[in-house]
């Protein structure tokens, strides 16, 4: 399909599906599978992170990984960052755009990057004006929909962390469901309250999957006026310091829901599932994704064949 896209889909595999796995993926690999996703008509990839390389092992390479992969125009290419010094080394290696990330919860802010919600507001605070407008800076609020610690996370307290993101130079938002705790009726709730203070161009939204409510949860954040959905291939993903985690919403699944209703995503549906079926070979598992094994529905089988037999 051409024309501009109905719904903006961006690739989180490289970040959020290779940092929670048990093997840690060869940097050529990583680079082989992003250059992939590029030709796949992704307008917006999360490479990678620039954590504490002890936090995050799996993506420690993340220098190695901007430096290499192929720039490809109208590509933009994210990279997490949760203070100053990923900042700097995400610039230095090339990063279109800054993921900075804290959560709604602080108890899971802590657990995830060792902060409270002055500790990480203050490293945002500093992220801009050390990067002083040089780059796009998105600020991801995690549990947004619900901690596992916590529970359930109070509207207001969502807005005014916002708000705080907005008045420290953040130019775009995600709201993150960290681990699939959000549901269809929340999410017109809070899409609806978040998009009086952020327009829906600068607005993301990022489903886990861990119950089931991943596809579903993106419909009701696209009905409810959200344009920009995180996705990740096979479904992989999941946050090493959130219990319970599960994988993203799966890209192609989605891309599949949406050619389905009509919905010009701009991508490259076959050449998705082919890639995804090349997973298991990259992490050593199944993927959660279920059109990768499903294929297509207009994929038909062929007829069984009838055997005659000769009397
Ligand atoms: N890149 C590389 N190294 C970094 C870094 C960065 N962005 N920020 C800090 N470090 C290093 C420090 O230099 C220090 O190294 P050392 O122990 O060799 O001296 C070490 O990481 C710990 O840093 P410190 O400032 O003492 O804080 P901490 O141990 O509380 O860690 C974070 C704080 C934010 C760096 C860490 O919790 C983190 O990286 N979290 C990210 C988790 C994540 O990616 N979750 C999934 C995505 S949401
Ligand atoms: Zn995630």
């Amino acid at each position: 399909m051409s024309g501009a896209p109905d719904i903006i889909i961006q690739e989180v595999c490289p970040r959020d599906g290779l940092q929670i796995e048990p093997v840690i993926v060869s940097t050529e690999r990583k680079i082989g599978l992003i250059d992939r996703l590029s030709e796949l008509g992704f307008r917006r990839i999360e490479a990678g992170s620039f954590v504490s390389p002890r936090a995050v092992p799996a993506l420690a390479d993340g220098d190695a990984v901007f430096r290499s992969i192929v720039r490809r125009q109208g590509v933009t290419f994210v990279a997490l960052i949760p203070n100053r010094r990923g900042a700097e080394r995400a610039i230095a290696a090339g990063a279109d755009e800054l993921n900075f990330v804290m959560s709604a919860s602080e108890t899971h802010n802590r657990a995830n990057m060792g902060m409270d919600h002055e500790g990480s507001l203050s490293a945002l605070a500093e992220v801009t004006a050390t990067t002083g407008g040089r780059i796009h800076i998105n600020a991801t609020l995690a549990t947004a929909f619900g901690c596992p610690f916590e529970g359930e996370q109070d509207e207001g307290k969502v807005l005014r962390l916002i708000e705080a993101y907005l008045r420290r130079g953040a130019q775009s938002i995600t709201l993150a469901d960290t681990t699939g705790m959000a549901n269809p009726k929340l999410v017109r709730q809070r899409v609806k309250s978040v998009l009086g203070l952020v327009p829906r161009d600068e607005l993301t939204l990022h489903f886990h999957n861990t119950r089931g409510l991943g596809l579903v949860n993106v419909m009701a954040g696209f009905d409810a006026g959200a344009l920009r959905f995180d996705a990740s291939l096979g479904g992989l993903g999941g946050c090493p310091f959130a219990p319970g985690a599960s994988g993203n919403v799966c890209t192609e699944d989605l891309v599949n829901l949406c050619e389905d209703i009509g919905l010009n995503t701009g991508l490259d549906l076959p050449g998705l599932i082919a890639l995804s079926r090349e997973l298991p070979s990259i992490v050593g598992h199944a993927a959660p994704g279920q059109v990768a094994k499903a294929g297509r529905a207009c994929d038909l089988h062929p007829a069984p064949l009838r055997i005659t037999l000769a009397d």
